[in-house]
């Protein structure tokens, strides 16, 4: 780990920037390959993230696995943190002046990664990255350029655990994702 990404996390769980910090466990910085090629961010730290100090390791988490899984995308190989990395109280929405506090982070996070594509787990996190009119039931699964990178959203794995229905386009969501990766490092792996 860089010296760079080392700083970085020390910053991230020294924060006091907003009043999160005084309720949480464990800041949940992220977790993953630091030269990933897809970042997954997703909205706020649950209990379960809270406790172990990990990004989407309760039912959400686990469910996002089994996707990951399906389109054969090693869990080991991407990137996964959040807009916000302390545990808002009983899961409540995220504030905007939270996320102003915490957007930094990801920030850096996204310069140090340098990731090729950058999925957001469900409408908080699409809101705040890829547009502020983000219609998660309209433009999930679609695809925004953004200098370096390709950003898109997928359905918050939470949303799905509420509405199973909906599995089914976030399984064609993730078949896209995959085959964009593929097209991007194609030529990478000759
Ligand atoms: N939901 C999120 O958005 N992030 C987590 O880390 C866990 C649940």
């Amino acid at each position: 780990m860089s010296d760079a990404w080392n700083q970085l996390l020390q910053d991230c769980c020294a924060c006091t920037a907003c009043e999160l910090h005084k309720t949480r466990t464990n800041c949940v910085f992220g977790t993953g390959n630091v030269n990933a090629d897809i970042l997954f961010v997703g909205e706020a730290p649950g209990e379960n993230e809270d406790k172990t100090g990990t990004p989407f390791v309760g039912r959400a988490g686990q469910l996002l696995d089994k996707f990951l899984y399906a389109v054969d995308i090693p869990r080991e190989n991407v990137y996964i943190a959040n807009i916000l990395k302390c545990r808002p109280p009983k899961n409540r929405d995220p504030l905007p002046a939270e996320e102003d506090a915490c957007m930094d982070f990801l920030r850096r996070q996204v310069r140090l990664i340098q990731p090729k594509i950058i999925v957001c787990l469900g409408r908080i996190s699409a809101m705040r990255l890829i547009k502020p009119d983000f219609k998660i039931t309209k433009e999930h699964g679609e695809w925004f350029e953004r200098g370096n990178f390709l950003i898109t959203a997928v359905y918050h794995p939470a949303l799905l655990l509420r509405d199973p229905r909906r599995k089914e386009e976030m399984l064609t969501d993730m078949k896209k994702i995959r085959e964009k990766l593929n097209e991007l490092t194609e030529n990478t792996n000759l």
